[in-house]
């Protein structure tokens, strides 16, 4: 890994996404979005009927799908057996079952081996919550975002009330279906969401887009200073 690697790793809602897509922008880099790899295989386990209560059938179809991910972060792309899914896989089923197919062993050696390769020699940012931890433990840079409950799940419910599509759904609808995605990816034995060692924890609740940007910049410009 001779390139720059940032890992951005946190809980829903913590604004990682947001944040990543910015830092590869400013930088020129590249930017892999990993939820959207676990919630693209969760979209084709629920098309083909895989019961998501057994593990074991899980594990047994994990190797199936063909997944693509484009890593512009000006327009990222995924795709399921040639599928575009990038719709599809912010749809509320999809959302409910993805901690149930994230905790299984064989998906997750599965997409951390093909996030390894899309990594390759570097140059890009990286989200999700085992990168600082397990996907590149030698990153440049570890950053772990968080936010305060309430701070979460009200930007969420904007997201969603803001597509094409609003939901209509409360911030307090938002903070319970949270608070069980995480403890489902907390708690989970394979590869549970965790700071890595290492990692610089950054607080988003009062902050606003530019300056999480601006800080991961900051942090960035300071690591390669030292290295
Ligand atoms: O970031 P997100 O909400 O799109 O992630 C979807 C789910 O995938 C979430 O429940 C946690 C899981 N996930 C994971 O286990 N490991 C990752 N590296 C990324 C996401």
């Amino acid at each position: 890994m001779s390139g720059l690697v940032v890992a951005m790793d946190g809980p829903s809602g913590s604004g990682k996404s947001s944040a990543s897509r910015g830092v590869a922008r400013a930088l020129g880099l590249r930017y892999l979005d990993t939820g959207a790899m676990y919630r693209a295989i969760t979209w084709w386990m629920l098309q083909r009927g895989v019961d998501l209560s057994d593990q074991a059938a899980i594990a047994s179809r994990a190797g199936e799908p063909a997944l693509d991910s484009g890593t512009d972060p000006d327009a990222p792309t995924i795709h399921v057996d040639g599928v575009d899914v990038a719709a599809p896989i912010r749809s509320q089923e999809v959302t409910a079952a993805v901690s149930l197919v994230a905790a299984v062993p064989e998906v997750r050696v599965r997409l951390v081996a093909l996030q390894r390769e899309i990594i390759g020699s570097g140059d890009i940012v990286v989200e999700g919550r085992d990168i600082g931890t397990v996907v590149a433990p030698g990153a440049t840079l570890k950053v772990y975002l968080t936010a305060s409950a309430e701070a979460r799940a009200s930007r969420r419910t904007a997201e969603l009330n803001g597509t094409a599509e609003p939901n209509g759904t409360t911030v307090e609808a938002q903070q319970a279906a949270m608070a069980r995605r995480d403890t489902l990816d907390s708690t989970r034995k394979t590869d549970p969401l965790s700071m890595a060692d290492g990692a610089v924890e950054l607080d988003t609740t009062a902050l606003n887009l530019e300056e999480v940007i601006a800080e991961v910049l900051r942090l960035i410009t300071e690591r390669r200073s030292s290295a």
